[in-house]
């Protein structure tokens, strides 16, 4: 090879490497943006001015767990609120407990599990006097195991409550988003609760992975049907110390559902889909880069270790 195609050569590699590693080191920074910066700053003021201050926030789910966590940081911000949830002694408790916030609260104690129409009939009733600006579908549950091991009525319930209801609610309060949208000039803002589970097929947890990944194919083309009017956020953490993971939960990348609330709110507005808080960004991220193979291995096992940890709890009553 002569002397210039040599050079010509290592320039273009020169180049080239130049190019990969600041495409590397801006993908590098905007994670860190989202992850690291976005989620430590208070988003109180932001969200009240893009949703707009004293309008209503309607979170399903929120007598424990993230649900509650959502509600309590948008009560915070200055969001009145309609509380959705199965038991009422929770709501009450907790609706006493946002008394200093100064907000105004509504409870709606329904079983969500049951998708007759009476149902979503409850829910609408709880929004149609108000300004309704932020709709947060957080009601889940989940179950582990081999599919032939789970009940058939427990597959039943949980597409009820996971697909059903996350699908009728959201379809139930739209209009009345968009009719905030209208009579404000601001945003509405639509938060759907997924998981991680959603984002692959995931052995021993078939049934919650893939009503998880219904979630998400609802709630991201929202954005785009309505993007002069709503933002949406499919929300898909890791694991968080809740009842519902309560003995499951490996260490490292558990959170507080405060902290996950807090990390999604701060990304609500800015982008479609989080897996809000960094540790849950980061897990993501590596189970997207392992083989299949491995990646197929690890998480099966893990999900069989997290079945036995329902049944105990189960047995216990
Ligand atoms: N925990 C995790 O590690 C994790 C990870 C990824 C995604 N998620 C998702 O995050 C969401 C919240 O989970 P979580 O961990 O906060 O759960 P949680 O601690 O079990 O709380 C769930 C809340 O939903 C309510 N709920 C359950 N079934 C209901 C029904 N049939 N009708 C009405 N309300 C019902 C519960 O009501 P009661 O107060 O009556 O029990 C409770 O208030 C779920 O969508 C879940 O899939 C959780």
């Amino acid at each position: 090879m002569d002397r210039s195609r040599t050079t010509v050569l290592r320039t273009g590699t020169q180049i080239l490497g130049t190019i990969a590693g600041l495409a590397t080191a801006v993908s590098a920074l905007r994670w860190l943006w989202k992850h690291a910066w976005l989620p430590q700053r208070p988003q109180g003021n932001r969200l009240a001015e893009r949703y707009g201050r004293g309008s209503w926030a309607l979170v399903t789910g929120a007598g424990d767990g993230l649900g509650k966590a959502f509600a309590h940081e948008l009560a915070e911000c200055g969001f009145n609120l309609v509380l959705v949830s199965r038991t009422q002694a929770k709501l009450d408790h907790f609706s006493e407990a946002l008394a200093p916030l100064g907000v105004a609260v509504r409870v709606v104690c329904a079983d969500l599990s049951d998708t007759s129409d009476a149902t979503y009939e409850l829910v609408a009733a709880a929004t149609r006097d108000i300004d309704l600006a932020i709709v947060v579908n957080c009601a889940g549950v989940t179950i582990h195991g081999r599919y032939a091991d789970i009940p058939t009525a427990t597959v039943r319930n949980l597409i009820d409550l996971n697909v059903t209801t996350t699908a009728m609610v959201t379809r139930t309060l739209l209009p009345a988003l968009l009719d905030h949208a209208a009579a404000t000039g601001r945003r509405a803002a639509l938060l759907d609760v997924g998981s991680i589970v959603g984002r692959f097929p995931w052995a021993g947890t078939q049934l919650y992975g893939a009503s998880k990944a219904f979630v998400d194919h609802l709630t991201v083309p929202l954005g785009h049907e309505y993007r002069d009017q709503l933002d949406v956020l499919s929300f898909q953490p890791t694991v968080m110390a809740t009842a519902m993971a309560a003995g499951t939960e490996p260490a490292v990348i558990t959170i507080t559902p405060q902290a996950a609330a807090h990390a999604a709110l701060s990304h609500l507005g800015r982008y479609t889909t989080s897996h809000g808080h960094w540790r849950h960004a980061l897990a993501a991220a590596l189970f997207r880069y392992l083989p299949t193979e491995l990646r197929d291995r690890v998480l099966f096992s893990q999900a069989l270790a997290m079945a036995g940890a329902e049944r105990a709890k189960e047995r216990a009553g």
